[in-house]
């Protein structure tokens, strides 16, 4: 960050003024307690890409040519703290804590802050798509390890001799120049098929362009996704659904053959886009708390698939119980959209076509039937008035009435439900007097 040690690094005013000032104190507090132990030490990867394009980027990973666990225990042995290490990927995080921030003079925004650090490292894949073997190296070999040219970059920040030199040697900052993404070799798909995701994912939202050649190896490696493990892929898409337009990024993968390697009924509807972007523009009237956007997006990656396949896509992505089961729901839901169009329905049938869906699916099948009014209008209803329509009566006035509780006991009080959803019964002594005369149908 030292301006005079290499013109094509960001100075410390560009840095203070994308970064801000607290993370800037802390790369400086970091690089000076390398600096007193003459430690070779870096900042890398996107934080570095997104410094060169003026982008706050507050994910610091610092890499070191030594024993990233030692450094971090030395720096939590200064200013406090604790370390979490990885050993299988020389890795170490250290994870400030209020006492820290306090030492560190740090505004609260970065008390929570877990800080990366590495030992620089080369990978050997065992197989592709496996998780590598890793064993310590050198920064140059470290980045020749990486994803993109663009993220293979690193700034120097000790010792003092080397302080603000840009380690860039497979032509990262030209790239970022020329908006382009451009993997480093041609087997980098094949090794990490999670690549496939982040390029796309970095071209959308960086509006480059992926190289042709790269998007030749990507094209042939699109099928080895299949690999992967349903963790790997979830966590990928969790991270394109948290940007902001996801829907581009969502097109581009389809179009390449990732949805089909992960499972061949998934297929995207020519509708997500502006599903997606009617996510971000309309809000149902019954949701007034903050929902998961990333949540609603999940349902509508899966408006295509038959309701049966549904199922065996949330487990080969290993979804959560509670998304799998609410994406579950919105499939079915959906299946009757065009019976929700029917103009002869009464409110009492439309509550049971819905009663069981989750607020998320609801939410989603509010987006998909936007523009069709009579279905939207009973969804918004629905949620309003008739789910929660409950009679006066309940199981225990049934059992003082002298009922045992079975099937016709559930019937009897469904009945009394649907009349006062339909408006049949408006008032308990309307109820009363209905359900006498159910009570006599029994007793008949
Ligand atoms: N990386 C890689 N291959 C991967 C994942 C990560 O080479 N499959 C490298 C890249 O150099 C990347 C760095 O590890 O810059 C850090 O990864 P991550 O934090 O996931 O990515 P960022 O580039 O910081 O991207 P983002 O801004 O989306 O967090």
């Amino acid at each position: 960050m030292d301006s005079e040690a290499n013109r094509e690094t960001p100075d410390v005013e560009s840095v203070v003024a994308i970064l801000g000032q607290s993370a800037t104190t802390l790369i400086q507090i970091i690089s000076r307690h390398a600096l007193d132990q003459d430690i070779s030490l870096f900042l890398v990867g996107g934080v570095i890409r997104d410094l060169l394009l003026g982008r706050q980027n507050l994910d610091l990973d610092f890499v070191l040519e030594s024993d990233a666990s030692a450094f971090a225990h030395s720096l939590a042995g200064e200013f406090g703290g604790s370390v979490h290490m990885h050993p299988p990927f020389a890795t170490a995080k250290w994870i400030l804590d209020a006492t820290a921030a306090a030492n560190l003079r740090h505004s609260p925004g970065l008390t929570e802050a877990q800080i990366d650090f590495a030992t620089a490292r080369e990978e050997t894949y065992p197989s592709p798509a496996a998780l590598p073997r890793v064993i310590p190296s050198t920064i140059d070999r470290d980045l020749a390890r990486r994803d993109f040219s663009i993220n293979a970059l690193a700034l120097q920040l000790s010792p003092a001799a080397f302080r603000g030199r840009l380690v860039d040697p497979h032509g990262g900052r030209a790239d970022l120049e020329s908006g382009i993404i451009r993997v480093l070799h041609d087997r980098s798909f094949i090794d990490d098929p999670t690549r496939v995701f982040r390029a796309m994912r970095l071209a959308s939202r960086l509006d480059f362009t992926i190289d042709a050649q790269t998007e030749a190896l990507l094209h042939a490696a699109a099928p080895t996704i299949s690999r992967l493990s349903g963790d790997r892929i979830r966590h990928e898409f969790q991270l394109i659904l948290s940007e902001h337009a996801p829907e581009l990024t969502v097109v581009d993968l389809e179009s390449c053959g990732a949805f089909v390697a992960i499972d061949n009924a998934w297929l995207i509807s020519d509708h997500l886009s502006e599903f997606f972007a009617r996510c971000r523009k309309l809000r149902p009237p019954w949701q007034h708390s903050d929902y998961d956007l990333t949540t609603l997006y999940w349902h509508l990656l899966m408006v295509e698939l038959p309701a049966e396949g549904v199922n065996a896509l949330c487990d080969r992505l290993s979804l959560t119980r509670k998304l799998g089961e609410s994406v579950a729901s919105f499939a079915r839901k959906l299946n009757m959209i065009d019976d929700l169009r029917d103009p002869t329905l009464l409110p009492s049938q439309i509550t049971r076509l819905l009663d069981d869906a989750s607020d998320m699916a609801l939410h989603a099948l509010w987006i998909c039937a936007f523009d069709l009014p009579i279905v939207k209008q009973r969804i918004e209803t629905f949620v309003d008035r008739w789910r929660n329509t409950r009679p006066r009566t309940d199981g225990n006035d049934l059992i003082r009435l002298g009922l045992q509780p079975g099937p016709r006991f559930r019937e009897i009080l469904e009945r009394l439900r649907d009349a006062w959803i339909d408006g049949v019964i408006e008032s308990e002594d309307e109820e009363r007097e209905l359900l006498h005369e159910l009570l006599k149908d029994t007793s008949a």
